[in-house]
């Protein structure tokens, strides 16, 4: 049987870090990555990149994937390709204003020493009455994408600027076809129920914020990162679920 043709349609970091996994998995396979954006011009560029999950309700195996996540991402920002590949670990603290119903999240024992903050801690935090202490891991994304592209590339992936608009169109091309359209998905296969929502990130250039502070929330949050010189960008962002931005077009419109 010849090798089989797998395209992978996305080139965020869910279509990068798949066609690794397939090619590394089935050498054999022939790999194409489909995508209308490459880095920079993905969602996955604008991602913040820390390790800290979300709750998904009804998905059984959150803390199986974190903590696969978490192990695999670890191991480069302990090797030599860890500058490149833009992974570092960062400490820091998420505060909150109202204690939370889970003091104690699924995924506090796979992150590096995870401890309630005390009374005399959180005097430093006003207005907020209860936190969390730990250390993660940052990913810091479009460093991130360029490395996994260069690896993908290494292997012989092919990685092809086209826009599909119907997985059908592919269907004569190639044996197996797995969509990561992330977004792209509302318009590929008509997921309505995916839209994007308004967010606004500032990076600056505060190389002496070295720690993540991060309101429980998810709302506000100042995350350190670095950057490809090693000059580190700091991120402060907001993004307010409740701002959906609808008629939109396109990616991120
Ligand atoms: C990203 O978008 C800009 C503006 O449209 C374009 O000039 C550039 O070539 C794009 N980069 C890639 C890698 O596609």
């Amino acid at each position: 049987m010849a090798a089989p043709k797998v395209a992978v349609v996305g080139a965020g970091v869910i279509g990068l870090s798949t066609a690794l996994c397939i090619t590394e998995t089935c050498p054999s396979c022939s790999v194409t990555v489909l995508s209308d954006q490459f880095s920079p011009n993905t969602t996955s560029d604008v991602a913040a990149g820390m390790l800290i999950p979300h709750t998904y309700p009804g998905a059984c195996n959150s803390k199986q994937w974190f903590k696969e996540t978490f192990t695999f991402l670890f191991a480069i920002s302990n090797s030599p390709e860890a500058s490149e590949a833009g992974i570092h670990l960062v400490s820091g603290w998420q505060v909150f204003k109202n204690t939370p119903k889970e003091e104690l999240p699924f995924w506090s024992d796979v992150v590096l020493g995870f401890r309630p903050m005390s009374e005399a801690e959180l005097q430093k935090f006003p207005q907020h009455r209860f936190g969390q202490a730990f250390t993660t891991l940052k990913c810091d994304c479009p460093p991130y994408l360029l490395w996994l592209e260069k690896r993908l590339k290494a292997t012989g992936v092919q990685m092809h600027t086209r826009k599909v608009a119907d997985l059908w169109d592919l269907h004569s091309e190639y044996n197996v076809v797995v969509n990561c359209a992330g977004i792209g998905a509302h318009q590929l296969v008509g997921d309505e129920k995916l839209f994007p929502v308004r967010g606004q990130v500032l990076k600056v250039h505060a190389p002496w914020v070295k720690n993540f502070i991060r309101d429980g929330d998810g709302s506000t949050y100042i995350y350190p990162g670095i950057h490809r010189q090693l000059v580190p960008l700091q991120m402060l962002g907001g993004i307010s679920p409740g701002f959906q931005l609808p008629p939109w077009k396109g990616m991120m419109g």
